[in-house]
């Protein structure tokens, strides 16, 4: 695992989009893993200024988001294709029909096959990740096995407490009790990952994710196989590290 420590959350998504861009301009129709949450935020608005200001285009690319709320429309606010369209796609030059993002509705167990088929015909190039307070990568929750790929999945409380908290102005009754998500073995797959933490709410979770044994217990711990995985961790999320 190659680590950056970087001294806060604006610093770790200048770093972040620096990779991305590197990604995206050496090859103009590569597949990007994208992912939701608050912490790929401020990296989406710096990909957008970088698009407008140096007009590096996107227009073949393709991207794969990680996962989506159970039971929203995509076009609900809090939906993950909303965020996306939101703070990233709306405005770029991308082609909106090479923006998937897995669907929270229908017949799920059709909608996962096809998401797995998708991303076995598109290999990612780069996937970027957020991380739980609890370890957890996309939605996969601790005990999720590690050969897993997109699934249903029941959001643990702590996840729907964090999401409540971010982005249901605090009404834990309004935060969907399940998702649609990539599984381990998806993730495993792409060719480079790019995981970004910030915050002392991350520390015990990135400590776990690189310094103790692999374990279901702890999602993110499976990168730790992983050949090309690069962490950007802020100093607060970097602070229970001791190697
Ligand atoms: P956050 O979520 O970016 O809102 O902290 C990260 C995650 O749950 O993967």
């Amino acid at each position: 695992m190659k680590i950056i420590i970087v001294k806060d959350y604006e610093e770790a998504s200048q770093k972040a989009c620096e990779i991305m861009l590197e990604v995206v301009k050496n090859k103009p129709n590569a597949n990007l893993g994208l992912a939701t949450g608050s912490t790929p935020v401020r990296l989406y608005e710096l990909m957008r200024e970088d698009h407008k200001k140096n007009g590096t285009s996107y227009k073949d690319i393709k991207s794969f988001n990680l996962d989506e709320y159970f039971g929203l429309e995509q076009s609900h606010p809090q939906s993950y294709h909303y965020f996306m369209c939101k703070n990233l796609f709306n405005e770029l030059d991308i082609n909106m029909n090479n923006v998937h993002v897995p669907k929270g509705n229908g017949n799920i167990d059709e909608e996962c096959a096809n998401y797995n088929q998708l991303l076995a015909d598109n290999p990612i190039d780069i996937q970027l990740l957020g991380i739980g307070s609890n370890g957890h990568i996309g939605f996969n929750e601790p005990g999720t096995p590690f050969d897993s790929v997109t699934h249903k999945v029941d959001l643990k409380q702590s996840t729907i407490e964090d999401n409540a908290r971010l982005f249901f102005n605090g009404k834990i009754e309004d935060v969907p009790t399940q998702a649609v998500s990539m599984g381990i073995a998806n993730i495993m797959q792409a060719k480079k990952v790019l995981l970004i933490a910030c915050g002392s709410g991350k520390a015990t979770a990135v400590k776990g994710m690189i310094e103790d044994p692999k374990t279901t217990d702890l999602p993110a711990s499976a990168l730790q196989d992983h050949s090309d995985v690069t962490l950007i961790i802020d100093e607060a999320a970097a602070s229970l590290l001791t190697k």
